[in-house]
Order: C-alpha cells, then sequence, then structure tokens
C-alpha cells in the first residue's frame, strides 16, 4: 500500500514515543492535600479515602517526610477543629489545627510550599461555608471571617492562601486584608471556577463538612454553565489573584482547556475525592489497573492546560513518574 502518512511510524518504541510527546508533566507540579486534626497523637485512617489519613500537628511530620521524599513539592492543609459554632471561629484560631501544622512544617520542613484552603465549612457547626443570615450564607459578613482566617494561616507561615468558599468580592477584600497586614507579598490561588458537585462526597465524610440543612447551590456554581465560568475566572483576574484553580478535573476538562484558553495566569485542577474513591474502588473490585488509570487520569488534566494538578495520588503518581509510567 502507497501511503505518504504512516503515523505508526513514531509510535514504534518508548525512545520515539517519548521524543514525540506532547504533553510532558513533572513532579514539581503536583499538590498533596493534607487533613490535620485538632488533638494530639492522631494517625487515623479515613475511611471514606482508602490511603489519607487525619493527623494531629504533632504527627503531622511523618506525613510531610512522606512527601518529601517523594519529590512533591507542595500540600494543601485543611483543618478539622475540636469545637464548631455558627461563625467557624475556629478557622482563625491561633492554636488552631492548620495554624500549628503551618508552624510545624515551616520549622521541619523548610523546602515545602504550604498552601492552606481558606473556607468555613470545616469549623461551622451548620456545615455550610460561611456565616449564615436565616438559610442563606452571607456573602458580606462572610468576607470579614475569610479574611481573619486568612491572615491567621498567614501569620502562622502558610506560603499561599487558596479560599475555596466562592463568595463574590473574596479575593479583592482578601488582597487588601493581607497587603494591610504587611503580606502583600503571599499569593492567592482562586478556587475560581468550582462546581456544586457530588463528587465532593468523601471528602464532606473526611473532613466533616457536610451542610446540615440544604446544599452549596446557592454560592457554588452550576455545572450547566462554561460560560459563567469563564466570568468567575475573569472577576478573580480582576481582583488580583495570582493562579485560578478549576474543581472538580475529571468531569471538568472542558472547563480547564477554556480557562487555560483564555487567561494568562497560572492554572490548577483539583482531582476531588469522589475522583480518588472511584478509583480506588474500581482498582479494588479488581476492574481496572488502578496506578495505569490515575496516570491517564492525571495526564489528562495537564493535556487540557492546566499548570499544577491537587490530588491525592500525589506521592504515587511522583514515583510511577520516576518509574517512567507517565511523564
Ligand atoms: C471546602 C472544600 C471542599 C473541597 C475542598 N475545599 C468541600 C466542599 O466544597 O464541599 C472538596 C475537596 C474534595 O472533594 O476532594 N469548601
Amino acid at each position: 500500500m502507497e501511503l505518504l502518512e504512516r503515523p505508526r511510524r513514531l509510535r514504534k518504541n518508548p525512545a520515539i514515543r517519548g521524543m514525540v510527546r506532547e504533553t510532558r508533566v513533572s513532579k514539581s507540579a503536583l499538590i498533596y492535600p493534607i487533613f490535620v486534626k485538632e488533638g494530639h497523637g492522631i494517625v487515623d485512617p479515613i475511611p471514606s479515602l482508602e490511603g489519607q489519613f487525619h493527623y494531629s500537628p504533632d504527627r503531622v511530620h511523618l506525613e510531610l517526610e512522606k512527601v518529601r521524599r517523594a519529590g512533591v513539592p507542595a500540600v494543601l492543609f485543611f483543618g478539622l477543629p475540636a469545637h464548631k459554632d455558627a461563625c467557624g471561629s475556629g478557622a482563625w484560631d491561633d492554636q488552631g489545627a492548620v495554624q500549628q501544622a503551618l508552624r510545624i512544617a515551616k520549622r521541619e520542613f523548610p523546602e515545602l510550599y504550604l498552601i492552606t484552603d481558606v473556607c468555613m465549612c470545616e469549623y461551622t457547626s451548620h456545615g455550610h461555608c460561611g456565616i449564615l443570615n436565616g438559610q442563606q450564607v452571607d456573602n458580606d459578613r462572610t468576607l470579614e471571617v475569610l479574611n481573619r482566617t486568612a491572615l491567621s494561616h498567614a501569620n502562622a507561615g502558610a506560603d499561599m492562601v487558596a479560599p475555596s468558599d466562592m463568595m463574590d468580592g473574596r479575593i479583592l477584600s482578601m488582597r487588601r486584608a493581607l497587603d494591610r497586614e504587611g503580606f502583600s507579598d503571599l499569593p492567592i490561588m482562586s478556587y475560581a471556577v468550582k462546581f456544586a458537585s457530588s463528587f465532593y462526597g468523601p471528602f464532606r465524610d473526611a473532613a466533616g463538612s457536610a451542610p446540615a440543612f440544604g446544599d452549596r447551590r446557592g454560592y457554588q456554581m452550576d455545572y450547566h454553565n462554561p460560560r459563567e465560568a469563564l466570568r468567575e475566572a475573569e472577576l478573580d483576574v480582576q481582583q488580583g489573584a495570582d493562579a485560578l484553580m478549576v474543581k472538580p478535573a475529571m468531569s471538568y476538562l472542558d472547563i480547564v482547556y477554556r480557562v487555560r484558553e483564555r487567561f494568562d495566569l497560572p492554572l490548577a485542577a483539583y482531582s476531588v475525592s469522589g475522583e480518588y474513591a472511584m478509583i480506588k474502588a474500581a482498582a479494588r473490585a479488581g476492574l481496572i489497573d488502578e496506578a495505569a488509570v490515575a496516570c491517564e487520569a492525571a495526564l489528562a488534566v495537564f493535556r487540557a492546560g492546566a499548570n499544577m494538578l491537587i490530588t491525592y495520588y500525589a506521592k504515587e503518581l511522583a514515583g510511577w513518574m520516576d518509574e517512567g509510567r507517565i511523564g
């Protein structure tokens, strides 16, 4: 058969396939979420997230050591307080789990990059992401408590804050609050495009943050709306965000692609708890090869245009990159 184009020529062996690869990934793009829980001596497996643990601040070094050894450069801290109240005051407690973990991590792991999730839902008794006014989250009152939380993270040593609440105007308001207190060099990574998603289920069990009534559709985005996603991203760019995020990842790769096309800021995608749990469960049922599927799913996020990937598989992915399974 006379054929000028034979794409298979460049698929002949691993060496040529490696050379012509269009998307390359590196450990330097990985961010690993860690759950820190108020208390002492805690290293508890999280039932909804196989392979993930709750750590008290005095034990979190055990996990940070593994992260460092894997070559993952950054972590994202979530906190579980001992007590919750209506306004989520545990979020800005200087002795809170995240604040303590930050101080320990800064001291013992100075080369790790420390990002904090800034939100109220783990700290409020009602489980919503802000202060309630009746059944609704009051946007502008919530901005004040988010700012206090971001400042307490900054004071404890955070390298970057990542607000995930989805209130309007939070980036501008947080930028001003940080600047006023001398943190004008501290970057904000905005969960700019965060959808009201059922893929967060295992996280809410892990963080004890399920809403006590209703759902989050009054503040998180409707998943039918790609143009609104671009508006959300644009607002955060205008308000001074340093990096953007799309969340979840796997079912939202079209959104990652569109945000990448339109904006030049660094872009993260968060491969959320439900994505991780589904791969784990399918692998456990013998239906798929865990490492192969996790690599394929991670690569897709970078192919869509993200620079950074937040994933519960970060340490394993680093290992699979070393082995050349993904690269
Ligand atoms: C806090 C927050 C959530 C997640 C990250 N930050 C839960 C939510 O919005 O309900 C989900 C992360 C995951 O599912 O892995 N608001």
